[in-house]
């Protein structure tokens, strides 16, 4: 197979041990004789995958015991609807750091009161707002802890009033997050947790069931609570990738070691954009994401970017393209990136300067 270094943004690379168990189960599940995508999802050795992935969650995010993990189809996008459904009586308040924050908006605003507390689209979303207040009759504050499309990242685990909603889509298993400060943390699995497919949301259970609309059954979290994730047929492949993705960021020895990669890894990219005389980081330094490193080519240099595109192509970079509404190249590190493909992309960087400074 050919060798590349991965940098694309979601779907992403994934560790190849997680990968490799994946493709042994696709041939025989468990010993079953049947491929993990033929068996069925009420059989005991399915329930055991569910509650391996589910214990790994716990274990790994030290989820405290009044919360309940759900796997669900539909991907973040879905949840930006379903969260106001369950949660929005008479208001809700965002924090529009982006286009994903905004598109979880637009959905609130359909459904009722939903106000932006701050944005940061004055500078093309390039910095997290500071300083706005959130409003204290509001039914839940949502925030985008990471924003995949400009690289900016919330660091800590915000203080909120009132029920805090965080899309971690892009930055969740990257750190260890205080979940006790959250009402609910979601995401589509497509980055540090597995393919495409599935939706991971964690929610503490006595934020539900508050308000007075009818909720379809399929959009209620209180059947999928019920349910086990398993109210109807769950994304079963999805799933198993997933927990299989779980167990190696367990063996890489949990959270705390997997953030210590990832500021070691980011900052190794954020230093040499620093230093290299063609090359601007798009993000205020104090936001910079340790997920996604946006950067361009400073103005003097603008005419080389497709260059350096080509350039890193031949040296097989693969997925640094800019998203097309910013432009410009974007390297994601998510967990199971490689310190070896990082300092790959650094060297390409070194000499394309020196080749055109
Ligand atoms: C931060 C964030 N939220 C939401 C989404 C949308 O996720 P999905 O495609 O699973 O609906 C993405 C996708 O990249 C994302 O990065």
């Amino acid at each position: 197979m050919k060798k590349v270094h991965n940098f694309n943004a979601g779907p992403c690379i994934l560790p190849k041990e997680a990968v490799e168990a994946s493709i042994e189960a696709l041939k025989d599940f468990a010993g079953t004789g049947m491929s993990v995508i033929e068996v069925s999802h009420r059989s005991k050795e399915w329930e055991a995958v569910m509650d391996e992935c589910r214990a790994l969650w716990r274990e790994l995010l030290n989820i405290p015991e009044e919360y309940d993990v759900l796997f669900l189809g539909g991907g973040a996008s879905t949840q930006f609807g379903v969260i106001p459904m369950n949660l929005m009586e008479t208001k809700s308040a965002y924090l529009e750091t982006g286009v994903w924050a905004k598109k979880a908006l637009k959905e609130a605003k359909g459904l009722g009161n939903a106000v932006s507390v701050a944005s940061s689209a004055d500078k093309t979303f390039s910095y997290i707002p500071k300083g706005y207040e959130i409003p204290t009759d509001a039914d839940y504050f949502h925030i985008t802890t990471n924003n995949t499309i400009y690289g900016t990242e919330i660091h800590t685990d915000i203080d909120s009033p009132v029920t805090l909603v965080a899309d971690m889509s892009s930055d969740i298993m990257s750190r260890p997050v205080d979940v006790s400060k959250y009402g609910i943390i979601y995401g589509g699995a497509q980055k540090n947790v597995g393919p495409a497919g599935v939706t991971f949301v964690i929610i503490r259970k006595d934020i539900l069931g508050k308000v007075s609309r009818y909720i379809p059954s399929m959009i209620d979290y209180r059947t999928h609570i019920e349910g086990g994730s398993m109210f109807n047929t769950p994304p079963v492949f999805p799933i198993y990738v997933m927990t299989q993705t779980l167990k190696w960021v367990k063996k890489m020895g949990g959270l705390k070691a997997i953030y210590k990669m990832n500021q070691e890894k980011a900052a190794l990219l954020y230093n040499e954009i620093d230093r290299n005389s063609m090359f601007v980081g798009t993000a205020a330094k104090e936001d910079r994401s340790l997920m996604n490193v946006c950067f361009v080519m400073n103005d003097k240099f603008k005419e080389k970017e497709a260059d350096f595109m080509a350039f890193a192509k031949e040296r097989n970079m693969v997925g640094i393209k800019g998203h097309r509404s910013v432009g410009g190249f974007r390297a994601s590190t998510y967990n199971s990136m490689p310190k070896e493909s990082i300092q790959a992309l650094v060297n390409c960087m070194q000499e394309f300067e020196k080749l055109n400074a």
